[in-house]
């Protein structure tokens, strides 16, 4: 049986349950750990909006936060940032697209009806069917007439390579490397600089070179047969993305003045990133630099403007989301793998 919550004053506004289907991760594990089952309903504060989750996401952020499973070196963040002996945020899932069914008190920019993309980020939560967003925070209307499943694709990776790329300023001739040019944030960065004018190296396996290549990629190099950073090339900025390409490997070819944008870093790597740009000139940072609603706007306004597209690997049903987990586990997903919420 399902009751409405009693903040439904409005005869014109949809009913909400007090419960609702999420995606629960009450230990941490494998994807076994998901279970689908009913939870209460998140009740919108006078600033935030409630959102009826369309699709969301799994990305490789709930395969860590599920599976405790962070870079090298970091694992004493583990306690802060993921729970002790538990997952902190049962409800994984950083972002959603959907339709707004309440808003706050003093939300006066969004309506009911409304349709919006929203990234919680570290918050979670999207793994369900509904989720409260602050109105001033990272939460945006879906361009144009993008369906809710494209809109949940290009949130992951677009607000990631957005804010990293704000880094760097990308001319036409910028020469870009995307090591991991096929995964959720790589998929992104590629269209993203190639939209810019940039001339764009794709490192990825063969069987993904036509894919980069489609989102603008002029140069494929298969990791399997070819060491990017080998060879005589230069680039004027590299976005590591896989995590096998730290500054110590990097260095040699990157052109003077370049920059290495660490989207995954160790915890050495961190450590070391100040002394090595000072000492190298070169900018070495694990940190992107725009966040919220206006990183949001911003991967919003390049959909809008063709130059971000979804690439949506597989699509499942909530009900389905343990074999979501456990494709992304394997670590060979291109671009995002779609939840859709029923
Ligand atoms: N700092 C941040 O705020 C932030 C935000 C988002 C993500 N991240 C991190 O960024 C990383 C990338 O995230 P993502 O969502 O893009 O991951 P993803 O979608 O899971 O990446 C999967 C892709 O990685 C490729 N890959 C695997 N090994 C590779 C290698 N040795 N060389 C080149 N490509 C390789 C795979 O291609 P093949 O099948 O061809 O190997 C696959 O297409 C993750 O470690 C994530 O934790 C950080």
């Amino acid at each position: 049986m399902t009751t409405s919550i009693p903040f439904s004053t409005d005869a014109a506004t949809p009913a909400v349950p007090r419960t609702m289907t999420a995606a629960v991760a009450r230990r941490f594990g494998g994807p076994d750990v998901v279970e689908v089952t009913q939870v209460p309903t998140p009740e919108p504060r006078a600033d935030e909006v409630l959102v009826r989750v369309r699709a969301t996401t799994v990305s490789i952020a709930d395969h860590r936060l599920r599976a405790a499973d962070l870079p090298r070196g970091l694992g004493f963040l583990r306690i802060v940032a993921l729970g002790a002996f538990r997952p902190r945020k049962p409800v994984l899932g950083m972002e959603a697209a959907g339709e707004i069914v309440r808003v706050g008190a003093d939300v006066t920019d969004f309506a009911v009806g409304e349709r919006v993309m929203v990234m919680r980020g570290s918050a979670m939560g999207c793994h369900a069917q509904y989720v409260r967003a602050r109105a001033g925070g990272a939460v945006v209307p879906i361009p144009g007439a993008m369906s809710y499943e494209d809109a949940a694709a290009i949130l992951f990776g677009g607000y990631t390579a957005v804010s990293f790329l704000d880094r760097v300023e990308l001319q036409p001739g910028t020469r870009v490397l995307v090591n991991g040019a096929s995964g959720a944030v790589g998929t992104a960065a590629v269209q993203l600089a190639a939209a810019a004018g940039a001339h764009v190296t794709a490192v990825t396996s063969a069987r993904n070179a036509d894919l980069v290549r489609s989102l603008g990629a002029e140069r494929v190099v298969d990791y399997l047969s070819e060491d990017f950073a080998a060879g005589d090339d230069r680039w004027d900025v590299v976005v590591e993305c896989v995590g096998n390409a730290p500054f110590t490997r990097v260095e040699r070819v990157l052109a003077p003045g370049g920059a290495l944008l660490l989207v995954i870093a160790d915890g050495p790597s961190m450590l070391r990133e100040r002394s090595q740009s000072r000492r190298s000139g070169l900018l070495v940072t694990h940190e992107g630099s725009v966040f919220g609603k206006a990183a949001l706007e911003r991967v919003a306004a390049h959909a809008a403007a063709g130059e971000l597209r979804p690439v949506i690997d597989r699509t499942f049903d909530l009900d389905d989301i343990a074999r979501a987990h456990r494709y992304v586990d394997t670590g060979r997903k291109r671009g995002a793998v779609v939840v859709r919420v029923p």
